[in-house]
């Protein structure tokens, strides 16, 4: 049976670890064209910029070839083709299917009617496992460590993916969260009745200026337009954080700021060349990780 990587609960806290170590010798390494005889199929039904570029210079590194879309509009499901023939067609193809689908729990379902493993490169409001696994590995990089973090989760915490996932893969590793998002926008009751049962601490705040001193890492997101249904509540809370410079006075000297990107105004231009920015090499951490987690798909390591 293929292995896949759909949700980060697919992960045990010793897999997360080894995808870690992994993307940490590609880093040194570079480049390691191990899967010359592979094709990698990369489909993406949604926008993308790092994600799919990072998931395909990964794959060139590891010497495979990529086939794929980065617009459905030129495919036959402008023709009515259905997801499952769309996946089924291509894992005839492919040795690995990396798919970016609006719909939340269409990697899963593609990977129930796929012959190859299946990446999640995100999936609606659900999950977005391999930019958890690139936080992880940034956040490791430069804390020296993932246990006892105070970490701050600013933004869209109702729909943004990326936070969902990466509170739970913390989860493993004795964090304190706090979450500031405005009333609209604030993490799901699901999500926190997971922390409480796990008995990870978390406070929560409508001010993004009393959640930077005392913090490691900052971890802002932008408020998602294509996730509202109500254009008005989008416009009351689109500019409800930015993040400027002259508030960082008061920062831990190792605090980061990450944003899986891409940023509107939640990050003021001013804070780029900052110490505390890391959002740039997070995202570049995101080919050492992709080559890892390709990896160990492609080699079937027991995860
Ligand atoms: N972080 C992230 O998923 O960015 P893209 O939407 O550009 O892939």
């Amino acid at each position: 049976m293929s292995k896949h990587l759909i949700s980060i609960h697919d992960f045990s806290k010793e897999e997360i670890l080894k995808v870690l170590s992994l993307a940490s010798k590609f880093e040194e390494r570079k480049s390691d064209p191990i899967f010359s005889d592979k094709v990698v199929a990369s489909l993406f039904f949604e926008p993308s910029t790092r994600t799919r570029l990072s998931f395909e210079t990964a794959a060139n590194r590891l010497g495979a070839r990529i086939i794929g879309f980065s617009d459905a509009v030129n495919t036959s499901v402008t023709k009515g083709e259905t997801l499952k023939d769309t996946i089924k067609m291509v894992s005839n193809y492919a040795d690995l299917i990396i798919i970016r689908h609006p719909l939340e729990g269409s990697a899963r379902y593609a990977s129930e009617v796929s012959s190859v493993p299946v990446i999640n490169a995100g999936d609606g409001a659900n999950q977005h496992p391999s930019q958890t696994l690139l936080d992880l590995y940034s956040i490791l990089k430069t804390q020296g460590r993932l246990d006892n973090l105070n970490i701050n989760i600013v933004g869209d915490l109702k729909y943004g993916r990326t936070v969902h996932s990466l509170m739970q893969a913390m989860s493993h590793f004795k964090p304190h969260f706090r979450f500031t998002a405005p009333k609209e926008l604030r993490m799901p009751e699901e999500y926190k009745e997971q922390l409480k049962i796990n008995g990870i601490p978390f406070d929560e705040s409508e001010r993004l200026e009393d959640g930077i001193e005392n913090m490691d890492i900052v971890y802002m997101t932008r408020v998602q337009r294509e996730r509202f249904t109500d254009a008005i509540e989008y416009e009351r809370v689109k500019n409800v954080y930015s993040l400027k410079n002259e508030m960082l006075d008061f920062a831990k000297p190792n605090m980061k700021i990450l944003h899986p990107l891409p940023r509107i105004n939640e990050i003021h231009q001013d804070v780029d060349n900052s110490n505390h920015a890391y959002y740039f090499e997070q995202a570049g951490n995101g080919v050492y990780t992709r080559m890892a987690i390709i990896k160990m798909l492609l080699d079937k390591i027991d995860i």
